[in-house]
Order: structure tokens, then C-alpha cells, then sequence
């Protein structure tokens, strides 16, 4: 019998299309935008896998509704969207798309912090709007130096190695802090490890890596921010939730901290009155540090092998609840 397969998403390119279709007979949510809940519920009664995005809340309700489902493969590297022990708990195979949004989104990491240091996006803007009005003047639109200058990584997974890569190039110091040492990046990137405090301390830009979990969930807040230097710089590429986002609002406010450059927010898309965007010290971005063509293409291709492979019977390359799997290799 043939399996069938749901995909959130119509903008799915057809190289990973071809490969659901290859062992399933597909439905595509059709309109443009994540599918409502209604229709994600009513959707996955009736199949064996799912594709989806982040945008799509996997919870015990939906698992139930999808009496069938085999597998949920979801096109991030970033499963906070998952309830992953109900999956578990049901037996449902999940997987994600490490791996090949690495790059992108460490250059994406790169630009936030060029952008915000530099005022790129405020001095397009200056100029946009007319406000250029002398030749040039000694102390214009300036910044801050990027060179020379202490990045501090959170969370040293693959991206925040890529990012630690960039930024030596960038004649960068790197401290980080992580739940284990890296003892490859202190020794390719002279990354030198430091406890959380240290890191708050003592970057001069502090770069957001770690997943959203229980244990991240807020775990910059107000006490975190306080202990930045006031010239510090925030970047977040992460997830919204891991900074709480008030107190990084009053932060940026009272100067507490010079400024941030953040892809992710706690509600996406972000509200017309959140205050951070009448701000001129944070530079603001709507959660594409993946987004390239190359890297959405991969991440497509990935999440249809992995559902295929789920769908086949097949041990996924990238399980997430390899508990599921036992005993079936
Ligand atoms: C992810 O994959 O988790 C990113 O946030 C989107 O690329």
C-alpha cells in the first residue's frame, strides 16, 4: 500500500518534492503561509508522514490526530517546535536538518554584527530619507570597530564554531561558553572557554548559539544583560526565546548595552508595535539566517530524505528520538 505523506509548505522545491513523491503519494498545504492548525489537524489524520516547518506546533493533539503517522520530519536544524518525548511516547520517528544551514547562517551571524557595529542599515536609511545633507563630517554616522574586538559565542555547536571560523578572519578574539569544552575550535580558532558570567562580561559582542530548550528558555535576561558592558553588542540567530526579550527592550533602552542585531523574536512575525523596531541601535531581521536558495534547497532535499527514509522503513540520517528505531535495524 502506498504511504502518504502531508507538506506544510508550498514553496518546496521540486528536487525535494520528487523525492516524497517517490515513496508517497503527496498533499501540499496549497495557500502561501504555514497552515492553519485546523487544517494541519485535519491534514495528518490521514497520513503516514509529515513535512513540516517551524512554523507548526507538533504536540500530543496533532500526534493523535495522525492516527497513521510514521514520521515527522521538520525542515530546521531547530525542533523546539516539537514535542519530542510525546513523539517519542507514540513512537512517531522525528527528524531535522542539521548540518546544511550551518554556513548560511553563520554568515548571516557575521552580517548582523557588521551591520549593527558598522550602522549599516541605520546610514542607508540617513541617506534614504535625505538626511545626508554635508560632504562628509569627521564623526558621521560613526561605529564601532568589528577587528580587535571580543566575540563571545553561546552555545559552540556547529554554528557557533562556523561563526568563531569567520570572525578570527575578522581579527576577532573568541571566548565562548558551552556545556562541554571544544578543544578542536580553542585549538583551530584560539576560542578560549569561560563560564557564563565571564563570557557576559567580557564580549564585546555575544552571539546567541545554544537550541531552545528548558534549560535556555530565557536564560539571557535582565541579571545576563546587566552584567554586559554598555558597549556591548546582543546578536541572536538562535531562537527568540533563549533572550527574554522586555529585558533586552529596557536594556537597549537605558543603554545598558549599545545595541543588538537579532534574526529571531519571541512572537513571529514580530508585532508592528514591538518597541525594538523604533529603535536606531538594533539592526532587525525576519528569521532568515538560513535563508540563501542553496541552503533552503538542502534543507528541503534533507527533510525529504529523512520522511522517505522514515516512510520506507528505513533509519532516518537524521533521528532525533533514535529510541524509536530500536530494535527495528
Ligand atoms: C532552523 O532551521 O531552525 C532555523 O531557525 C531556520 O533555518
Amino acid at each position: 500500500m502506498t504511504s502518504r505523506a502531508y507538506v506544510s509548505s508550498n514553496e518546496i522545491p521540486e528536487k525535494a518534492l520528487a523525492i516524497v513523491r517517490g515513496v508517497a503519494e503527496a498533499s501540499i498545504h496549497a495557500a502561501d503561509g504555514p497552515p492553519s492548525r485546523e487544517e494541519l489537524l485535519r491534514e495528518v489524520a490521514g497520513v503516514d508522514g509529515l513535512l513540516c516547518m517551524l512554523t507548526e506546533r507538533i504536540d500530543g493533539e496533532l500526534l493523535d490526530a495522525g492516527k497513521n503517522l510514521k514520521i515527522v520530519s521538520s525542515m530546521s536544524v531547530g525542533y523546539d517546535h516539537v514535542d519530542l518525548e510525546a513523539a517519542t511516547k507514540r513512537g512517531v520517528l522525528v527528524t531535522n536538518t542539521p548540518g546544511v544551514l550551518t554556513e548560511a547562517t553563520a554568515d548571516t551571524t557575521l552580517g548582523l554584527i557588521l551591520a549593527v557595529a558598522r550602522r549599516i542599515v541605520e546610514g542607508d536609511r540617513y541617506l534614504r530619507d535625505g538626511s545626508w545633507r554635508l560632504k562628509w563630517s569627521p564623526m558621521m554616522m560613526v561605529g564601532r570597530d568589528v577587528h580587535g574586538k571580543t566575540l563571545g559565542i553561546y552555545g559552540m555547536g556547529r554554528i557557533g564554531n562556523s561563526v568563531a571560523r569567520r570572525a578570527t578572519g575578522f581579527g576577532m578574539r573568541i571566548i565562548y561558553h558551552n556545556r562541554s569544552r571544544d578543544e578542536e575550535s580553542e585549538k583551530e580558532n584560539g576560542a578560549e572557554y569561560r563560564s557564563k558570567e565571564e563570557l557576559l562580561r567580557e564580549s564585546d559582542f555575544l552571539s546567541v548559539h545554544v537550541p531552545l530548550n528548558a534549560e535556555t528558555r530565557n536564560s539571557i535576561g535582565a541579571k545576563e544583560l546587566a552584567m554586559m558592558k554598555p558597549t556591548a553588542f546582543l546578536i541572536n540567530t538562535s531562537r527568540g526565546g533563549v533572550v527574554e526579550e522586555r529585558a533586552l527592550v529596557e536594556a537597549l533602552k537605558a543603554g545598558t548595552i549599545a545595541g543588538a542585531g537579532l534574526d529571531v523574536f519571541e512572537k513571529e512575525p514580530i508585532e508592528v508595535d514591538n518597541p525594538l523596531i523604533g529603535m536606531k541601535n538594533v539592526v532587525l531581521t525576519p528569521h532568515i539566517g538560513s535563508g540563501s536558495v542553496e541552503s533552503r534547497t538542502a534543507m528541503a532535499v534533507l527533510a525529504a530524505e529523512n520522511l522517505a527514509a522514515g516512510l520506507k522503513g528505513e533509519r532516518p540520517p537524521n533521528l532525533l528520538n533514535p529510541e524509536t528505531f530500536k530494535g527495528r535495524e
